[in-house]
């Protein structure tokens, strides 16, 4: 029997309009250009005003469509990760295979945070080696202004919008596509980045339900943060490139999620590759969570970077604590 494996066929992204830049940043909290550029390499940051996470969803996802060149109803199933969805019901790939007429489509929302863009494209090759889908669409999207303190500069400089798409598609070529994953978690972490979904209530039968809005908001502890993934995401890409059978000097690119700027240092450093292999965009879209891998190979795929046949290797980590890899010949 011939390999299955899953084709990256098309890409695509949306990033809102509204650019709100450090010097906007000054203006809300003390902090300076200065200061962010040099500890987070990020200098302005999308923001989604009056849109909601599911537009944005929409837009990469018709994006990567078009790009990949199949009709909707050849997409048999969504996966969309987000950790701010604008409704827990409906789902946001409901709303998405709606709004995109994706009739055929299976439809289901997952949440792994930052890592989540990886988890979903391990499952979409799940799904794909199975036999159970043939061409997968997963969406990253999220607007995590909603869950962004304006008031905390320890954190609200860090996040930005947007959204990114990828088509997988099955082949039997047997080179290119997915080659390895590696996903995992580490819960013990969970307090380092934590935001509220739903508050625990001792008396939900005489509760006056008046949430602290402050609640929803992300709290970060970032020390620890850079420390958890200067140990685990190297682990993750060991991983993964040991599961491909390759090493290090075959990858062609590392594309990680964009969080901090020392995760680079530790990646260049410890796998001796170059920092010019390594995909940063961090500068203009700041941290989007699980959108930032896929507005990365979406960037990299418009402006000729990916050429057929590279190894890429995407990483990603994030609250849970989850983080993974995985290894895409293009
Ligand atoms: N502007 C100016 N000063 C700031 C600031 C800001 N935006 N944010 C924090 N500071 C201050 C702190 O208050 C602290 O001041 P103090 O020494 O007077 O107490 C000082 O800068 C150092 O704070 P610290 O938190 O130790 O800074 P840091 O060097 O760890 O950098 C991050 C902070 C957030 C950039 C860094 O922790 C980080 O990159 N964390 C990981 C983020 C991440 O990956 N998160 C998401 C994973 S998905």
């Amino acid at each position: 029997m011939v390999p299955i494996k899953s084709l990256l066929i098309g890409t695509g992204s949306y990033v809102p309009d509204f650019v709100l830049t450090n010097q906007m940043l000054e203006e809300l909290v003390d902090t300076n250009d200065e200061w962010i550029v040099k500890r987070t390499g990020i200098r302005e940051r999308r923001i989604a005003k009056g849109m909601h996470t599911w537009e944005l969803g929409v837009e990469a996802g018709r994006r990567a469509i078009e790009d990949a060149g199949v009709a909707p109803e050849e997409i048999d199933y969504i996966i969309l990760s987000t950790c701010t969805p604008d409704t827990l019901s409906p789902t946001m790939s409901a709303i998405v295979q709606d709004k995109l007429g994706l009739k055929n489509a299976a439809a289901v929302d997952i949440n792994a945070c930052c890592t989540g863009f990886c988890y979903a494209s391990d499952m979409a090759d799940s799904f794909i080696k199975a036999g159970k889908a043939k061409t997968v669409l997963v969406i990253s999207a999220e607007t995590l202004h909603h869950i962004t303190d304006y008031t905390d500069r320890g954190t609200c400089v860090l996040f930005g919008d947007g959204a990114g798409a990828a088509v997988y598609r099955a082949v039997e070529d047997g080179e290119r596509g997915i080659i390895s994953s590696f996903m995992a978690a580490d819960g013990s972490g969970a307090d380092y980045l934590y935001m509220e979904a739903l508050p625990l209530e001792e008396d939900p039968l005489h509760s006056d339900r008046t949430y602290s809005e402050k609640n929803r908001f992300l709290k970060m502890n970032g020390s620890a943060v850079v420390r958890f993934t200067a140990a685990e995401v190297p682990r993750a890409i060991d991983e993964a490139l040991r599961r491909a059978n390759i090493t290090p000097d075959q990858v062609d690119w590392v594309v990680p999620h964009q969080a901090n700027l020392r995760i680079l240092d530790v990646i260049s450093k410890r796998f001796s590759i170059p920092k010019e292999k390594i995909y940063v965009n961090i500068d203009r879209f700041g941290n989007t969570s699980s959108a930032s891998i896929p507005l990365c190979l979406d960037e990299m795929h418009k402006n000729g970077l990916l050429k057929e046949g590279q190894l890429i290797v995407c990483t990603g980590f994030g609250g849970g604590l989850t983080y993974g890899a995985f290894v895409l010949r293009v």
